[in-house]
């Protein structure tokens, strides 16, 4: 057995990153300590306490690293710094010794695929064409009428192709053309990004969250994507092609797996990857033999319409298509998704949180969604974001998703002294920490005591998972040790519906349930489930 190494390769889901929650804090909008609008380390360091209590063991804190912002942070210019915005390096170093302090883990975002263009590697790229850095980019010739190599789109709009005056060659920029790719494909990048990752595990962090993963390598031959089918007029315009060779490469997992190899040598370190991928591609991110990410990042309650039937297929194919010894893993929010609360409404994102939290599977909440943050529509003038800002004809900005936490009804809800660099909510005097804490019914107070069942009970981190029924309405399934056993029913819709499956029988105690009417009850083969009702229920 090889499971006791570091990084272990179990699925006993004893390990921390298996067992724990992941609390992902967007740092521009956290918590702003020195009064010029904008979230920083500190700010973080001082909402420590708080993250504690609401019962989280890990914060993926999103890019503070020196950079242009022209993609708020992921436009990266030296990986080994802090930019002034965000403090210092003494104040990160403060950061991990506190999140340490109290027992929790800290993992960085890394953004390997792309650099800023103002970054010295790509500077000294750009300066000639024999300059010995020039292959640590993607660059190709004109064809014979002057256009880019090939049809290659750009996430955030046009081209993925950049003509270079100077050199008179294109570079490609997966994202915006202030951020140019890296060339994975030579050997020096390899190293040099590893040892850049060496510096901040060396420091004691606790982990990576890759930034787009399944972008690190393209097809050699630069073929042309095909057109996509299904594209619709209100999607991305990088959507009108299928990126079949422009992301997804099978070399990726070599990549992986060296990076994986470097977090192996650190003990109980964690692998994240940003993927969006379908469930059969997005699995085989796990690595064969699972040396590549511990959690390629299970986003399907993110992008699946909130359709009990969906989703119940989703678990289980999930469930089925899962290496022998792959983790799973479940995502309510991001940075770059509208927020949940906003999808489903107040009253489902009660039962969405007693899903993520009683699945199978390390989840993982966006800051805010503990008290039901809604997207928060900002003018057009106001508008940050460079998706929304490069496709103006279309409803793409992620501003409305990164809107600053607020922490109590003060002014700006306590979040900055000065003014905030995005606009807040309206309801902030009314939807804020402090006033959910001093609430026992609040969503924030349901977070708490799921997060504490979670934590006290095997069955639910750890134990097995088995589908029980669904419908239109209704999900059920068991979590289960030989010890134990929890039977878990959700109402995804709010009218009722009589939840009493022909071929599995029950008895058990309601020990949490989402609305008063079941709570501390017996029941047996059969419940009335109230529309937005969800209930764990202890089997005899
Ligand atoms: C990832 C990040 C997103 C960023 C993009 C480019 O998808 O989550 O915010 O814009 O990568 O780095």
């Amino acid at each position: 057995m090889q499971s006791e190494k570091p990084g272990s390769k179990t699925v006993s889901g004893d390990l921390w990153w298996q067992k724990g929650i992941i609390y992902e804090v967007y740092i521009r909008s956290f918590n702003d300590s020195n009064g010029d609008g904008i979230g920083d380390l500190k700010g973080l360091t001082e909402k420590l306490d708080y993250l504690h209590d609401l019962g989280i063991d890990c914060v993926w804190v999103t890019p503070f690293y020196q950079s242009p912002m022209k993609d708020f942070g992921y436009d990266i210019s030296d990986f080994k710094s802090v930019d002034k915005m965000f403090g210092t390096m003494k104040d990160f170093d403060e950061l991990l010794h506190e999140t340490h302090k109290r027992g929790m883990k800290l993992i960085l975002d890394q953004v390997p695929n792309h650099t800023s263009d103002q970054h010295e590697w790509f500077k000294e790229a750009r300066s000639s064409r024999d300059n010995p850095k020039r292959d640590w980019f993607i660059w190709a010739d004109a064809d014979a009428e002057g256009n880019p190599p090939n049809n290659w789109l750009a996430m955030f709009g046009g081209s993925a192709w950049e003509w270079d005056e100077k050199t008179e060659q294109f570079y490609y920029h997966a994202f915006l053309k202030e951020q140019p790719d890296l060339n994975w494909r030579n050997p020096e990048v390899q190293e040099a990004v590893l040892e850049e990752m060496r510096f901040w595990l060396d420091k004691g962090v606790d982990g990576f969250r890759v930034d787009v993963m399944w972008h690190l390598i393209k097809d050699e031959y630069f073929r042309d994507n095909p057109d996509n089918p299904d594209y619709k007029e209100e999607q991305p315009t990088y959507n009108q092609l299928q990126p079949v060779y422009s992301t997804d490469q099978p070399e990726v997992h070599d990549i992986i797996e060296k990076m994986r190899d470097l977090t192996d040598s650190y003990p109980e370190r964690v692998l994240i990857g940003e993927i969006y991928l379908p469930i059969h591609q997005l699995v085989s991110y796990y690595g064969p033999d699972n040396q590549g990410a511990q959690l390629p990042f299970n986003f399907q309650l993110l992008t699946l319409p909130w359709e009990p039937k969906k989703i119940a297929i989703a678990i289980d194919q999930y469930e089925g298509a899962l290496p022998n010894s792959g983790w799973p893993n479940w995502v309510i929010g991001n940075h770059d998704q509208s927020r949940l609360a906003t999808k489903v409404g107040e009253a489902q994102a009660r039962v969405a949180a007693m899903l993520l939290l009683t699945l199978r599977g390390t989840p993982t909440l966006y800051y805010g969604d503990e008290i039901g943050m809604q997207d928060v529509k900002i003018p057009k003038n106001e508008m940050q974001d460079p998706q929304g800002l490069h496709m103006p004809d279309k409803d793409l900005s992620r501003d409305p998703f990164r809107s600053p936490m607020p922490w109590n009804d003060s002014a700006n809800a306590g979040f900055t002294t000065g003014k905030p660099w995005l606009r807040m909510a309206k309801n902030i005097d009314k939807l804020n920490v402090q006033a959910q804490q001093e609430d026992p019914d609040s969503l924030l107070a349901l977070y708490k005591k799921l997060i504490a069942l979670r934590r006290q009970e095997p069955a639910l981190h750890k134990g097995r998972y088995r589908p029980v029924y669904s419908d239109d309405k209704l999900i059920a399934y068991l979590r289960e040790t030989d010890e134990k056993r929890f039977l878990i029913v959700l109402n995804l819709s709010d009218k009722g519906r009589q939840f009493a499956p022909e071929r599995f029988k029950f008895k058990g105690k309601v020990i949490l349930s989402l609305l008063p009417d079941h709570e501390n009850e017996t029941v047996e083969n059969e419940i009335r489930m109230k529309g937005d009702e969800g209930l764990i229920i202890e089997l005899e």
